[in-house]
């Protein structure tokens, strides 16, 4: 791992990935934020030695390095889930090797399902603790103790700093920002009625398929982590109607000029 990790960092840092300080998984919602930033480098995933082996439908999906609001930022476009067959090591090493070239802070976005009723679609819920139900630990395996502590502490895994600053920005940028506990599933399938009703009881306000194996990562490397949901759907189990994916896309197109801003004013005070 420790080799593969090396080979992977040296390969980006000769193609000009040059220490970065923040990094930016964008998930369904944040998309556009590429936009905005000043790219300098860009590489495809199917191009980096010991990258997980990209889907069909994932082609799309690069490493691009950048300047956004004046900083160096390192951003993967598309993110690895479990639920495409990937190993929750090949979902996370991303994270490593952002790490390795240098960030300080992971901003992590993603789309969800609203447990907690008194949210609605298309509003935002900044990710304050979570429930890992994806069955796996993307910590559990041989070696680990080389890369960080095995036992990684998660009594915090949320920046309590950063998020209270996402909470200033929307404030002041007039954004609804819910906060709340994520559950990851693994997906793909959406869930049933009695599994959203479990959710609910277990103390979630909202249900994805991502994010969390990241932060775990992030937290096992020391390094700042904060996730950002927009929520595409309202998972009422009493009232449950069939989900369209499209409707979920849509969604998330709706919610993503506030996520930019808020990205993008967080990131002038990183
Ligand atoms: N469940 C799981 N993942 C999701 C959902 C959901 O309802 N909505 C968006 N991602």
């Amino acid at each position: 791992m420790i080799k593969y990790i090396t080979e992977t960092t040296n390969y980006l840092i000769e193609k000009g990935f040059d220490k970065p300080e923040i990094g930016i998984i964008l998930g369904t919602g944040l998309g556009q934020l590429i936009n905005e930033i000043d790219i300098l480098h860009e590489v495809s995933y199917n191009h980096i030695p010991n990258f997980p082996t990209a889907t069909v439908e994932f082609h799309k999906g690069k490493l691009i390095y950048g300047i956004l609001e004046a900083k160096k930022v390192v951003i993967m476009q598309g993110r690895f889930h479990v639920y495409e067959g990937y190993s929750l090591l090949d979902v996370t090493f991303p994270v490593r090797i952002m790490e390795k070239l240098g960030i300080h802070t992971l901003l992590v976005s993603n789309a969800a399902g609203a447990i907690n009723l008194n949210f609605k679609k298309g509003e935002l819920m900044l990710i304050e603790d979570h429930i890992n139900l994806q069955g796996s630990s993307p910590l559990a395996f041989k070696g680990v103790e080389h890369l960080g502590e095995r036992f990684t502490d998660m009594s915090a895994p949320y920046d309590a700093e950063i998020n209270a600053e996402f909470e200033r920005i929307a404030h002041k940028n007039n954004i609804t920002l819910h906060k709340g506990v994520y559950a990851s599933v693994m997906g793909p399938q959406l869930e049933t009625r009695a599994e959203y009703r479990m959710l609910k009881i277990l103390g979630a306000d909202a249900v994805g398929m991502s994010t969390v194996p990241e932060i775990i990562v992030a937290n096992h490397l020391k390094i700042k982590a904060v996730a950002v949901s927009v929520l595409t759907d309202e998972c009422d189990p009493n009232n449950l109607k069939p989900v369209e994916i499209s409707e979920i896309i849509t969604m998330a197109g709706k919610a993503e000029p506030n996520m930019i801003t808020l990205f993008k004013e967080l990131i002038k005070t990183l």
